[in-house]
């Protein structure tokens, strides 16, 4: 069996064609939404993905404000900038790029952004409506790696979903989102022992865990749906999975390559929390 290409790049393409009419319709009643995007430090990998989201904000006509902060940041300036935003009716999403320096306590800055402008999904209340089954903001990775899978035609209710990796911008919303569409899922981590065993009984598999390449074909049941969030750069400098694409696809019914898999989608599912949430804020 070879697996069918899950291209991420194509659908990306179709949900942001979708809400460019969407935001077109809005801005015709005089509703431009807007994104502010904080990114503190310097990490070149963060800085890429920061440019990228606020390029895809101005491509879709949304307003955005791209706020770039020095490393040395207090946690003060900080909770001061998200208050401003909180406030801002131009702006109907704040994200704050993750990770923080370590000196600033990233608990204490989700929780600071208004849960009605919290396009990442990150705010415990948000967290907690997506538990209960009332999800507002869904994280984007995990949303654009569903949204992947209900495209391709994979069904999910009654499946095993299996969800290696337990990060609270992955993991854990990715099996609340496969719960909520009734698969029977199993949370496992790097550390699980025998991995195999449960990876092998997955029907969907979706690996973050941000070790390359760490699950390979035979690990994989024949047919089953495979998403792979990881993204690492090799020391010869080509990126690749935390799934060893080349034995997986001989498996696997579905699988998402990497680049151009699950990466496009994570972009373009903030521009629908954004385009789509502004009305939160509008009462
Ligand atoms: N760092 C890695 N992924 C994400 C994400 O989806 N949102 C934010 N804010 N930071 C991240």
């Amino acid at each position: 069996m070879t697996a069918q290409i899950i291209d991420g790049k194509t659908i990306a393409q179709q949900v942001r064609a979708e809400w460019k009419l969407r935001a077109d319709k809005l801005k015709s009643r005089g509703i431009t939404p807007g994104l502010a995007v904080i990114i503190v430090g310097e990490d070149p990998a963060s800085r890429v993905y920061v440019a990228n989201k606020v390029k895809a904000c101005a491509e879709l006509g949304l307003h955005s404000e791209h706020i770039a902060l020095s490393a040395d940041t207090s946690e003060a300036t900080l909770l001061a900038k998200i208050a401003e935003l909180n406030a801002d009716p131009k702006i109907h999403g704040i994200l704050v790029q993750l990770p923080v320096p370590k000196h600033i306590d990233s608990d204490k800055v989700l929780n600071a952004i208004s849960p009605d402008k919290d396009v990442d999904g990150f705010h415990p209340f948000n967290v907690g409506a997506l538990a209960t089954g009332n999800m507002r903001f869904a994280p984007c990775t995990p949303y654009g790696s569903l949204i992947l899978l209900q495209k391709s035609g994979v069904s999910i209710e009654g499946k095993h979903a299996v969800v290696v990796g337990r990060s609270n911008i992955v993991g854990k919303p990715m099996a609340l989102l496969l719960l909520q569409h009734n698969a029977t899922v199993t949370i496992c981590t790097s550390k699980t022992v025998d991995l195999a065993k449960f990876t092998r009984d997955a029907d969907i598999l979706v690996v973050a865990t941000g070790k390359p390449r760490m699950v390979t074909g035979e690990m994989i049941k024949p047919g089953a749906a495979v998403i792979d969030v990881g993204i690492n750069r090799l020391p010869d400098g080509k990126l690749c999975g935390d799934v060893d694409f080349d034995s997986a696809q001989k498996v696997a019914g579905w699988i998402t390559p990497v680049p151009g898999g699950v990466g496009p989608m994570t972009i373009a599912m903030l521009l629908q929390n954004t385009a789509g949430g502004q009305h939160r804020q509008r009462g």
